[in-house]
């Protein structure tokens, strides 16, 4: 029988590759056999008997490697337990109203396949390593500057997950 995870990850500027490994080690710790990658170089996901995929969000939208991967591997994701979590600055206030928004961006994924796990963390921005073009963007869409992963929400939303 399968047992291996795949954590693959779609990540811009490392805080959504960082939060892959980080959940990737602590499911090794508990004897999970996990392999994590970046999701352009995912090939084949045969082997595997969950798949985790993590997204930065980008104007409201997943990164396109990641709805690729969706698109690209349906047919053998729809038969694998599959978690997707998304990493966005919106969450950097967690009400009601941004786990809405935040929640919403995950409507087009929903659309072509329902993930057995969703998990929406607050992410990383730090505006000196953005182009001038991402930094305009981010001033328009008022992204606030900062590192407000939660890493405690981040292991009780992994911790458990697939572990049967
Ligand atoms: C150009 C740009 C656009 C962004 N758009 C959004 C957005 O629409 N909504 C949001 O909540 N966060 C947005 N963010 C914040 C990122 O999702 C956040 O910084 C995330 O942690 C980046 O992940 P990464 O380091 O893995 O690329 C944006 C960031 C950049 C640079």
């Amino acid at each position: 029988m399968l047992k291996k995870t795949l954590i693959a990850y779609a990540s811009k500027t490392g805080s959504t590759q960082e939060i892959a490994n980080y959940m990737g080690h602590m499911l090794q710790e508990k004897g999970q056999e996990v392999v994590i990658l970046p999701v352009k170089s995912v090939a084949d996901i045969s082997q595997y008997n969950s798949i985790i995929l993590g997204s930065a969000i980008r104007i409201g939208k997943l990164l396109p490697e990641a709805m690729a991967f969706v698109e690209n591997n349906l047919a053998e994701l729809k038969k694998k337990k599959f978690g997707v979590f998304i990493v966005c600055m919106t969450l950097n206030e967690d009400t009601m109203e941004n786990r809405k928004i935040v929640s919403d961006y995950l409507n087009p994924l929903r659309a072509i396949i329902k993930p057995d796990s969703e998990g929406f963390f607050a992410g990383k921005i730090d505006f000196r390593r953005l182009k001038l073009l991402e930094k305009l963007i981010v001033k328009a869409l008022k992204v606030p500057e900062g590192d407000y992963r939660k890493w405690d929400q981040i292991d009780a939303w992994s911790g458990n997950l697939f572990l049967n």
